[in-house]
């Protein structure tokens, strides 16, 4: 008789959490929710500068009078990058040809064109914000939701990061895949290990907890927002990390001054690189919060003499450097999760894999992100905007 042969299970190429480009299922998932793309601080009012996010172009300006603008990358004329352009009010004029849009899209004038051109010529525009430090864009279909209420979300889960002592807000790159370092929230097994410089008190001058440098059993929780770990019989502060879905996250971890209560975003710039932004607060005393900011402002000339971080990363994983040669660079905690994350690379291996007991955060996460694509792919997304 013959055997019967089981075709294999076809790829779902569109079930995958790593491509994000136009019209990919993590693509669409992620776009239906705000995504920071910078920094406030980044883009002054009356400036312009090319964008990349979720693997699409655009330009982003900043009015006169401080609106934040997010339009399609090219002028509709010839199509030339429209950030080359000039802020003139709250309207941008195209360095090539003089056309000037206003922050709707709408465009106002056309030099030596016909009325009609000007009245039926646009440029997509996107809804854009400041919010809490950072420019948030919407990139879904739609009118967007709600902007993530942080501190309303803190207080639901018995913090208070409004009243912190410490606020700050911050962001990096990272070589990677965005999805690695949305996944890396709930892996808490790592810190002992990969962060065992930066968690060294006899050579960095603020960082983790002692108690924080120990691999302990965690819990797990589900809720509709995302997946929770929870490490279990910590003394001090047990560290708490939370993946809000899709690609946003909260922790609690302790500090040697007090404990640190973030709220963060994995964004993709492309499907090899990702941006991180942090809304952080340090949950602390005067002296402790003294302590935070006469480091902050030490770590200037310190940075400065170093290249990029994830440029660092890179000499590490070829070898030409070692962690070892970093040990006063404030962002060490960066360089050690770059290096891990990078080397991971790409998720083409993700199947080569061994999960563990202390990745049980990670496979939860996992199933809950993959059926949430599924529904997208079905068309009955199954998604809670609302912190
Ligand atoms: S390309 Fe922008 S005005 Fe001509
Ligand atoms: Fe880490």
């Amino acid at each position: 008789m013959m055997a019967t042969v089981v075709p294999p299970a076809p790829v779902r190429e569109d079930l995958s959490p790593f491509p994000t480009g136009p019209g990919t299922a993590a693509g669409r998932y992620l776009r239906d929710f705000w995504q920071p793309v910078a920094l406030s601080t980044d883009l002054a009012p009356g400036e312009a500068k090319p964008l990349k996010i979720l693997g699409e172009d655009f330009t982003f300006y900043r009015g006169m009078d401080g609106t934040p603008v997010i339009t399609a990358p090219g002028c509709p004329h010839r199509q030339t990058r429209l950030s080359l352009g000039t802020v003139e009010g709250n309207d941008i004029r195209c360095l090539f040809h003089g056309w000037k849009f206003d922050s709707a899209g709408a465009c106002l004038e056309a030099p030596g064109q016909g009325g009609t051109l000007v009245q039926r010529t646009r440029v997509a525009t996107y809804p854009a914000a400041d919010h809490h430090g950072l420019i948030f864009g919407y990139f879904g279909a739609g009118e967007p939701p709600a902007l993530p209420d942080i501190f309303g979300f803190s207080k639901k889960y018995g913090r208070d990061m409004e009243n912190a002592r410490v606020h700050d807000v911050g962001t990096y790159r990272r070589l990677c895949n965005y999805y690695i370092n949305v996944e890396n929230v709930l892996d808490l097994a790592h810190v002992p290990f990969t962060h065992r410089l930066s968690s060294d008190p006899t050579v960095t001058e603020v960082g983790f907890s002692a108690s924080v440098g120990v691999v302990r059993d965690i819990t797990i929780e589900r809720s509709e927002l995302g997946i929770k770990a929870v490490e279990v019989d910590a003394d001090g502060y047990p560290t708490e990390a939370m993946v809000i879905l899709p690609n946003a996250m909260h922790l609690i971890v302790g500090q040697r001054d007090g404990y640190l209560e973030q709220v963060a975003w994995r964004v993709p710039v492309d499907d090899e690189t990702h941006l991180s932004f942090q809304v952080t607060t340090l949950h602390t005393d005067e002296p402790g919060a003294e302590r935070y900011w006469a480091y902050k402002e030490r770590q200037g000339a310190l940075i400065a003499k170093y290249p990029d971080t994830e440029i660092c990363a890179e000499q590490i994983l070829r070898g030409e450097k070692s962690l070892r040669d970093f040990v006063d660079h404030p962002l060490l905690v960066n360089i050690e999760d770059h290096v891990a994350q990078m080397g991971m690379r790409f998720i083409a291996d993700i199947g080569k894999e061994n999960l563990a007991q202390s990745d049980k955060g990670v496979i939860q996460l996992r199933r809950m992100f993959m059926s949430r694509l599924a529904d997208y792919v079905s068309g009955t997304p199954n998604v809670v905007h609302t912190w």
